[in-house]
């Protein structure tokens, strides 16, 4: 935290206000330590250093001033403890659980989960040894089951990617610590902005920091918050020793996008209200998830932990009885609507300030069988939005422009 700022100050104030620590030449705008390292004023000062009996600025796999103040401002919105930058998102997940599983250790985690952390678990963790128990995100009696046996850790999303599932987090964590497992969520689709899962009984939040904290589609970064135990403790030591540090310049592009980060994802989502809203009448379109919007099908849930609906719209195209939603015919649908579109560029990132289209089956959980695709509810027919900046009069013409192509 910045020194002699007021107590209790809020979100916003603080995402704006915290991390400051200027140097000698006053600077407004936060400086960047483009370092990899530091000068030692003697032989024994770097002694001491390393010998942990002095706390200073050593090498930028440890820490760096840019990416300290990236922490603590991320820490200040999300209410947490503590914060550790990593070099990606996909780092942040790997290292949150990988810091502290070993080989026989349990892992408890929902199905629907982003495509690339299913295939650290399938890939990785079950290779060296980590039993995981994939559960029914949406279903008590499956969270009940898998957390009767004890457990190191429990893993989810919520909303999920790209399903937009929410889960119960505040029962899920309280099966998870009865269970002795602590509780980690990715927030990517919430944002810090609309949901606080430290604050629904949760140990530890995961960020692609890539997504809404840039919110302008330019870095790459990650970040895990909770606990000064866990991330001073097994975190930081996994980052700094296995080196998926952040750069102080991704860093700093993160450090001044939480300045506007509360702005534009408050905006993002009224916009992605009013068009899941106008989306789901359509008759083009069979559903259009929103967690806010009232069609959702844990809608009462999402009211009760969230309290912005995120920046995804995610719809399934309505195309008729006889069509198989999984074959070509309805890819071909999926594709014709997605080409058709000239203000959501066809990507596979989200969050950003420009609007996005992603057709998950062939991209972001392609690796996925199709028959877990199914079960989460992913198929040929569904395409995510992420709703940008841009007027939505002009998103929703764009909108209704390309569902003609359908
Ligand atoms: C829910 C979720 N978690 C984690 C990640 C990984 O983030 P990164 O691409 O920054 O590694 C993503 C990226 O799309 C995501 O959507």
């Amino acid at each position: 935290m910045s020194a002699d700022l007021p107590d209790s100050l809020r979100p916003d104030t603080l995402a704006v206000h915290t991390g400051i620590h200027r140097s000698e030449a006053n600077e407004m705008s936060e400086g960047m330590f483009l370092t990899q390292g530091y000068a030692y004023d003697s032989a024994e000062q770097a002694r001491d250093a390393f010998a942990g009996e002095i706390d200073i600025y050593m090498y930028s796999r440890y820490a760096n001033p840019t990416v300290t103040a990236f922490q603590e401002r991320l820490a200040a919105i999300e209410g947490a403890e503590s914060c550790f930058a990593t070099s990606t998102g996909m780092s942040a997940v790997f290292v949150s659980l990988g810091s502290i599983l070993g080989q026989g250790d349990r892992l408890v985690a929902a199905k629907a989960l982003f495509g690339s952390t299913l295939q650290t678990f399938a890939n990785f963790f079950e290779k060296w040894g980590i039993e995981i128990d994939y559960v029914d995100g949406n279903d008590p009696a499956d969270w009940e089951r898998a957390l009767a046996t004890p457990a190191k850790a429990v893993f989810i999303e919520s909303p999920t990617n790209p399903m937009q599932d929410v889960l119960d987090i505040p029962r899920i964590a309280e099966l998870s610590h009865a269970a002795g497992a602590l509780l980690i969520v990715d927030n990517v689709f919430a944002t810090a902005i609309g949901q606080k899962p430290l604050e629904l009984g949760a140990d530890a939040v995961v960020y692609s920091a890539t997504k809404h904290i840039d919110g302008q589609g330019r870095v790459l970064g990650g970040a895990i918050l909770g606990s000064a135990d866990y991330v001073d403790g097994p975190v930081k030591l996994m980052v700094r020793n296995m080196g998926a540090t952040i750069s102080p310049f991704n860093a700093w592009v993160l450090l001044k996008g939480l300045e506007t980060l509360a702005v534009r994802v408050r905006h993002q989502a009224a916009s992605a209200l009013e068009l899941a809203t106008w989306l789901d009448d359509h008759p083009k379109v069979r559903i259009a998830r929103y967690p806010l919007h009232p069609s959702h099908p844990q809608h009462e849930l999402a009211v009760s932990q969230m309290s912005l609906g995120g920046t995804l719209v995610t719809l399934d195209l309505d195309l008729g009885p006889g069509v198989d939603v999984a074959g070509p015919e309805a890819q071909a649908a999926a594709f014709r609507f997605m080409n058709a579109l000239r203000l959501f560029t066809c990507s596979n990132n989200l969050g950003d300030a420009k609007s996005i289209s992603t057709h998950p089956a062939t991209t972001t959980h392609n690796k996925m069988s199709p028959e877990g695709r199914a079960e989460v509810g992913i198929s040929e027919t569904t395409v995510r939005l992420s709703i940008g900046l841009e007027d939505v009069e002009d998103l929703r013409a764009d909108l209704e422009r390309a569902l003609a192509q359908v």
